[in-house]
């Protein structure tokens, strides 16, 4: 059994007590999955590495001081457990920004926040790595650092990835011999809100493609402020969002997180929500990949 806890979207400037992470606690994860947009840049528009990286400091420092997220940071160390994060727009330049647009150093900057943030395994100087758990195999996608802003016409099946993740990508499924394989990416692959890796046709096509090969393949994904689940012909998405921030409409509290408990026959999937709609428990049986 293994149990894979994720989540994404944590505003400790609207909410500065998450009590989502005491619930997650209580659930008692072998791994915590933290999907992105884990704290929120007040800037949006930062043209200085410094600058940035002291914000980034500044947000980072208060996330980790917030009671119920260091109690929870603190019992997974305490039990030997993995802690697996990876930005994305908002902890990583801003709003919809990506890395290959802009000046180099700042996206240096905010990687170099990450490491220091949450002191992740990388793969060289890279922040996207595989982690194995023998029943399940993590694969963290940077959807971040060498993507550009979609363009009106395809940019290619090195999309997203850049080339040399994209053939690090396809050597770790490969090699990955676990039953299970979780892909970790900060954006949705299916189309939630403006940003999903449907807005690139060549590189959406190509992750699609490996994941429909691969029995046992979850991808999950953050972002969109509610949890969501997708199985287009095989290729199946769990999304949570909105672990500790306030609606952008009314303003309502959100509590969204995921639990996958991993067996050999199968994973449930639990996303929990304070939104009926937003309530998912189910099962996915390994001899029988699909949604219920
Ligand atoms: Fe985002």
């Amino acid at each position: 059994m293994f149990k894979l806890a994720f989540a994404s979207c944590a505003r400790i400037q609207d909410l500065p007590l998450q009590p989502a992470w005491n619930e997650i606690r209580a659930a008692a994860p072998d791994a915590l999955l933290l999907l992105g947009d884990n704290v929120y840049l007040d800037d949006n528009g930062h043209a200085d590495a410094d600058a940035l990286a002291a914000e980034l400091r500044q947000h980072y420092r208060r996330q980790l001081a917030e009671p119920s997220f260091a109690a929870l940071l603190a019992d997974l160390r305490r039990r030997g457990k993995a802690v697996l994060a990876i930005y994305d727009d908002h902890d990583f330049l801003g709003d919809d920004r990506c890395g290959a647009d802009e000046d180099g150093a700042l996206r240096e900057a905010a990687r170099a926040e990450l490491v220091q943030a949450f002191d992740p395994v990388t793969t060289g100087a890279e922040v996207y790595r595989r982690q194995s758990f023998g029943l399940v195999d993590v694969i963290v996608l940077d959807t971040r650092f060498h993507r550009r802003r979609p363009l009106p016409i395809d940019d290619g099946a090195d999309a997203v990835l850049g080339a040399a993740q994209w053939q690090w990508l396809q050597q770790q499924l490969r090699a990955a011999s676990a039953p299970f394989v979780a892909v970790a990416s900060s954006i949705t692959l299916h189309h939630f809100a403006d940003e999903s890796w449907e807005r690139y046709p060549g590189a959406f096509a190509r992750l699609r493609g490996l994941l429909r090969a691969r029995r046992g393949a979850l991808l999950l994904s953050g972002d969109v402020h509610r949890n969501a689940v997708y199985d287009d012909s095989g290729v199946i998405e769990l999304v949570s969002s909105a672990v500790a921030r306030r609606g952008l409409v009314f303003g309502a509290l959100r509590k969204n997180y995921g639990l996958l408990s991993f067996d050999e026959r199968g994973v449930r999937v639990e996303l929990r929500s304070l939104k009926v709609g937003g309530r998912f428990d189910f099962r996915i049986e390994l001899d029988d990949w699909r949604l219920p």
